[in-house]
């Protein structure tokens, strides 16, 4: 019934968004942050390890450990959520947001993807020194952390820590297309973290409805109209079936 419903909003918007969180790379093997479980953020604790301080204070259990994820990241491959995502794009015009540093939507197919958090496969100077970001491909993969060939500083992962900004132009192009929604996907997040978290907050308050995929319940559950409960590899495939079965 839900799926049949949240099928009527689709075919009935004409913008749709989409939020994703780590919850749709799950199924891929990339681990969520907050699951009691396995999440990273049960297991290793972010103030040592997602933070500008903290890479001050121990840069190479810094770059280490974001090695250790880029390892985790190079073998997944997307599953059948990111694939229904892209599919849904090529039907309906859609903008999708992703708070992954994963570049699995893009290995499905979705183009456009817009990043709020980087992405884990870059590089970047810790400096700026050619501006934000100064992304590096050439370095010393022998060193933990390789120094900047520009400029002499250490390298980072071009991802977003704790107590830092978003990227700007990514920021504003997520809130714009939440002010275009007719409707709106959140799909496999905690619904924590902001600026993120605000986003469906907006849509909302500009009109759109909200669907949310998640097998639990999130900060953002109380503010959807309509909720699909499950793995979002099991539940994206059936609601593009449900969008299919009317077509
Ligand atoms: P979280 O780990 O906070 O939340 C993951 C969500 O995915 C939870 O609500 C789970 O219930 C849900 N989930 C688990 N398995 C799922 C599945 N198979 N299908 C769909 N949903 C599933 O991850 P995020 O909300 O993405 O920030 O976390 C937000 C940010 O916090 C991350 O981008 C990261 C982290 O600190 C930065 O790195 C800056």
């Amino acid at each position: 019934m839900s799926l049949q419903s949240a099928a009527d909003l689709i075919r009935s918007a004409s913008v749709i968004a989409v939020l994703t969180g780590a919850g749709v790379s799950k199924e891929s093997g990339v681990p969520t942050f907050r699951d009691a479980m396995d999440g990273i953020w049960s297991q290793y604790d972010p103030l040592e390890l997602a933070t500008p301080d903290a890479f001050r204070r121990n840069p190479q259990r810094v770059w280490d450990w974001y090695q250790f994820r880029r390892g985790l990241v190079r073998v997944a491959r997307p599953n059948p959520g990111h694939y229904a995502l892209a599919e849904l794009a090529r039907r309906y015009p859609l903008y999708l947001v992703t708070q992954n540093v994963d570049d699995l939507h893009e290995q499905a197919g979705s183009i456009g993807v817009i990043h709020l958090h980087g992405n884990i496969a870059q590089t970047k100077c810790s400096a700026h020194c050619q501006g934000d970001p100064t992304l590096v491909e050439t370095y010393d993969e022998a060193a933990s952390p390789p120094p900047c060939p520009h400029c002499g500083a250490w390298l980072r992962p071009n991802v977003v820590w704790f107590h830092e900004a978003l990227p700007a132009e990514a920021l504003s192009a997520a809130a714009q297309a939440c002010q275009k929604a007719d409707v709106m996907l959140v799909v496999g997040t905690s619904g924590l973290v902001m600026p993120a978290a605000q986003l469906p907050v907006l849509a909302k308050r500009h009109g759109a409805r909200l669907i949310e995929v998640n097998p639990d319940e999130s900060a953002i559950t109380p503010l959807c109209d309509i909720k699909l409960d499950g793995p979002s590899g099991r539940i994206l495939p059936q609601l593009i079936e449900a969008l299919d079965a009317h077509d």
